[in-house]
């Protein structure tokens, strides 16, 4: 996705982290301008996976980021567009108070790392660059996907969850909310 501004001054690293103070790197702090590009930025990516998921209204936003303690990965390409470098896609990712039910139909309180919308500009699709966020992010969160909780996952999502980290037995739940088979099991004995 290409902005009329250089992605390059705002995002210095090939992966930024963002949280609700929307700063990514020293370079943005005290820079208003700056500012107000990522929140362009943040927000036309949410409204590409919107659409892309055909929901009514985006779920990821500026000003959602602010008010909610959520985390945004953001991967640009650097190179593209003349060098001022196009952002590729974005995942973001929060933890959740949840209640589930386990294999044996039980309740379960926990609060799980949760992935809330992800999203690779469809001319990149299918080639690699989800598995390069994703992975990133699990590195970062020191984290097995099989101990997070999806929110509504696309088939698109699905299928890259199957394939990348075989993750197919989903346990039936009564929310939005997709957690697999091992969820449970890794789960027992931890604090
Ligand atoms: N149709 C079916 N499966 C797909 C498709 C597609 N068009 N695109 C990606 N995948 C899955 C497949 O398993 C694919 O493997 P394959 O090509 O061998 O079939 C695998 O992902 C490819 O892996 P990557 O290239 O690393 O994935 P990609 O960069 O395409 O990112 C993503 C995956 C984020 C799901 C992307 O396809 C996308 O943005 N889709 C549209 C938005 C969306 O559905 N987001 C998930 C919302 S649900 C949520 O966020 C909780």
């Amino acid at each position: 996705m290409e902005f009329p501004f250089n992605i390059n001054h705002l995002f210095s690293e090939r992966i930024s982290v963002l949280d609700e103070v929307l700063v990514a790197g020293r370079k943005s702090v005290g820079r208003p301008d700056h500012q107000a590009n990522i929140a362009t930025v943040i927000d036309e990516l949410g409204k590409a996976s919107a659409k892309a998921q055909q929901l009514p209204a985006s779920i990821t936003s500026a000003s959602k980021m602010q008010s909610q303690k959520h985390q945004l990965y953001l991967l640009k390409d650097g190179e593209r567009n003349g060098g001022r470098g196009v952002l590729v896609g974005f995942l973001k990712v929060g933890y959740k108070k949840l209640f589930l039910l386990d294999q044996q139909g039980v309740h379960i309180e926990a609060e799980p790392l949760c992935v809330l919308d992800f999203y690779i500009a469809e001319s990149l699709q299918r080639h690699g660059y989800g598995l390069e966020l994703f992975d990133f992010m699990l590195q970062h969160k020191n984290l097995e996907p099989v101990m997070m909780a999806y929110d509504r996952p696309s088939p698109k999502f699905q299928s890259f969850l199957s394939k990348h980290y075989c993750l197919t037995q989903s346990v039936p739940q009564v929310n939005n909310f997709v957690v697999f088979e091992g969820f449970f099991l890794n789960r027992a004995g931890s604090p």
